[in-house]
């Protein structure tokens, strides 16, 4: 055989090897992936903000390799905090702000824990019962604090307004819960992304 021929054979060799190789699946990829970790924490009283935060986790569930936690203030531990890539704050609304026991937990980042928070990725959702209520300017108390202290927000790229986060009238409608879940995702999926890569 020809020089030119044994090398055209060898290369059709190689190629078809090659085309025998599965493609590494999703599954294999995940496997590579380092956990991350997103953190759900809400105040609730009679239900509406618990809603968001279970329909924000369930969001950030569909990403694959994230592992999500959903936790009211007084449950949460420095550990907690230390662990997760991205945290997610929601709260009603009380008189135009925060309720008293999320500003405490965000004063206790400081005054109990003093865990560094910087770079972790920050989303932030409400509900109050009016609709020039306050609830926005929830979303804005919780995001200045997170920025802060170094995080990076993120919202849920919904509809032109409201991307700082998600704000829900009360009583909590299907439409917000899907922004909800919007942030939540958006925020597990950004969070993947700087622990592992762009993968
Ligand atoms: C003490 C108190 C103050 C409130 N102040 C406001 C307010 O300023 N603006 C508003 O839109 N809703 C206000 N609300 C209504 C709640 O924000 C609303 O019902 C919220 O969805 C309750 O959330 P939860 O079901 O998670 O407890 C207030 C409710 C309470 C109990």
């Amino acid at each position: 055989m020809k020089k030119s021929a044994g090398l055209l054979v060898l290369l059709l060799g190689c190629s078809m090897v090659n085309a025998q190789v599965p493609s590494s699946s999703a599954a294999s990829k995940d496997a590579e992936q380092i956990k991350t970790t997103v953190l759900v924490v809400y105040y609730s009283a009679t239900g509406n903000t618990e809603k968001m935060a279970q329909a924000v986790a369930a969001g950030a569930q569909k990403v694959s390799t994230v592992n999500v936690l959903v936790k009211t203030p007084d449950k949460v531990t420095e550990d907690d905090l230390k662990n997760a890539d991205a945290i997610l704050l929601g709260s009603p609304t009380y008189y135009g702000n925060m309720s008293a026991q999320m500003k405490a937990f965000i004063d206790d980042w400081f005054l109990k824990y003093q865990t560094s928070l910087v770079n972790k990725v920050g989303g932030a959702f409400s509900t109050g019962a009016d609709e020039f209520g306050g609830k926005e300017h929830v979303l804005y108390s919780f995001v200045i604090a997170m920025m802060n202290a170094g995080m990076i927000i993120v919202g849920p790229l919904e509809g032109s307004f409201g991307t700082v986060g998600v704000a829900a009238l009360d009583p909590v409608n299907e439409a917000a819960l899907k922004k909800a879940s919007a942030l939540g995702e958006r925020a597990a999926n950004i969070a993947r992304q700087l622990k592992n890569g762009k993968k």
